[in-house]
């Protein structure tokens, strides 16, 4: 069978940091550790006054396109995948398709345009649906562009804040890929939740603990549900193990779910995530603390052993050093882990090529999905030639006056003037919507 995957992946991250322990958890009344060791993130990216997620979409593919030396002509389809639109009718695709078009001599007028809505999720549907095109045999020797960008913010004063984040992952997928290959073997956990929900508003409604245990439930069944399909899975078959990843602490409970559950079968484990999906919930467990009691006491067990600790640091410490920099960028969160691990690899020397990663993806509404990878022999270079790790070390850091005056513009949908904490650099900017987005 064609071998199908992705070939390149560009990173782009709001040009804004906000540093969690130093300028945010004083103005909490937090403990800094909160936020640092409990969520497990020390900083998050924010959007400066001229990007939103059409500039850091199409800044983000436009790099990869310089890149590869591709041209309008080679791309087939451009998919975006966001829970930020601003328009309801005409895929954010359309537009960043627009400023690529003012840098390039072709258009994409031959391109299938599309938008993909399944909160975080949809990055991976995208991801998906590129990848069966090509295998359908449609895509006339053409390849996809998969663009996952989102200005992730909460409420002011929301349980959600300490995880907000900004900035686009682009990816190439082709057949023949130099990063990885996508099984066409997957899992599902789906099911009609009410957690986490954006009717029509700038910010999320969330239930932020019961948003933790819906995660957890659907990732069980999706493992379950990938298990259906491929057989038993064992941890030591992956090098990595990338998850989406709204706040590493997040991470954390859902490998020691994975872990239990790929080791011994699903005694307790499956007992308390069965009486977590259930309606109503925790027939078993006379108050919700004894329930968080029986699910700690059994956690405690686990992640005290060797034999999980260095599961624990090998295949899943590496996917989370990107998100404990840059917070939650949604649809391109778990991207940003696999990225993460295969960085990691590439920098210490590991030899993935042939190696496989297990995907874990989430969207919040709720669904799991479960794939697994194979890396190729080009990761290596592919990955080296990100400018990621410079482009979190030039953020501006903003105080949290200036904090206060990004995340007001960004819940009046910019019509709050906001002066730039930084230049533009020949990217993108926002300059008004749509076609005005101008590359200066
Ligand atoms: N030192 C060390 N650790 C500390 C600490 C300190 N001083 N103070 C607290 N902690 C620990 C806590 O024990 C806790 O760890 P455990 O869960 O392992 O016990 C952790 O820090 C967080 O503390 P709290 O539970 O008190 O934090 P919170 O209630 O203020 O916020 C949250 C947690 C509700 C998840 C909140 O971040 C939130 O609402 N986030 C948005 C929703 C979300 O991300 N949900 C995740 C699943 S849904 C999803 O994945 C989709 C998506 O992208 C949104």
């Amino acid at each position: 069978m064609t071998s199908v995957g992705i070939d390149a992946i560009e990173i782009h991250t709001g040009k804004l940091k906000l540093d969690l322990a130093e300028t945010f958890a004083p103005e909490m009344g937090d403990d800094p550790e909160k936020y640092t060791k409990g969520l497990g993130l020390h900083a998050s990216s924010f959007p400066d006054a001229y990007e939103d997620i059409v500039t850091m979409g199409a800044n983000a593919a436009h790099r990869l396109l310089e890149r590869k030396g591709l041209e309008p002509a080679d791309v087939g389809r451009i998919d975006v995948a966001t829970e930020s639109a601003f328009d309801n009718s005409k895929p954010v695709s359309t537009y960043i398709a627009g400023c690529l078009e003012q840098v390039y001599d072709g258009d994409f007028h031959h391109a299938n345009k599309g938008e993909r809505k399944f909160a975080c999720i949809a990055g991976t549907q995208s991801l998906d649906d590129a990848v069966n095109w090509i295998l359908a045999g449609r895509n006339r020797g053409r390849g996809a562009l998969v663009i996952a960008t989102d200005t992730a913010l909460y409420a002011r004063d929301s349980s959600g804040e300490a995880t907000q984040g900004a900035g686009a992952v682009a990816m190439w997928i082709t057949e023949d890929p130099d990063i990885v290959e996508l099984s066409t073997e997957q899992g599902y956990g789906s099911a009609d939740e009410t957690d986490f929900l954006k009717p029509n508003q700038q910010f999320p409604s969330v239930d932020g603990k019961r948003s933790m245990q819906v995660y957890l439930a659907r990732m069980r069944e999706s493992l379950q549900d990938f298990e259906r399909a491929t057989g038993a899975s064992h941890p030591d078959d992956y090098a990595f193990i990338p998850f989406h990843t709204p706040f590493p602490g997040m991470v954390r409970k859902a490998a020691v779910l994975g872990y239990r559950h790929m080791i011994r079968g699903t005694d307790i484990e499956e007992e308390l995530a069965a009486d977590i999906g259930r309606q109503p919930r925790r027939e078993r467990f006379d108050s919700d603390d004894a329930f968080e009691d029986a699910i700690s006491e059994y956690v405690d067990g686990l992640t005290d052993t060797d034999a999980y600790r260095e599961w624990y640091d090998a295949a899943i410490q590496p996917t989370l050093s990107i998100s404990s920099q840059v917070g939650n960028w949604y649809t391109g969160s778990v991207h940003l882990a696999r990225f993460s691990a295969l960085k990691h690899a590439a920098e210490n020397g590991i030899d993935l090529a042939g190696k496989r990663l297990l995907v874990a993806s989430y969207g919040s509404g709720a669904q799991a999905e479960i794939h697994s990878e194979t890396v190729q022999d080009g990761f290596t270079e592919a990955v080296a030639a990100s400018t990621i790790d410079e482009q979190i070390e030039q953020r501006y850091d903003i105080s949290f006056a200036e904090y206060e005056q990004v995340h007001d513009r960004h819940n009046h949908e910019k019509s709050v003037e906001l002066e730039p904490f930084t230049q533009p650099d020949a990217e993108f900017v926002f300059d008004g919507w749509g076609p005005m987005n101008e590359r200066k």
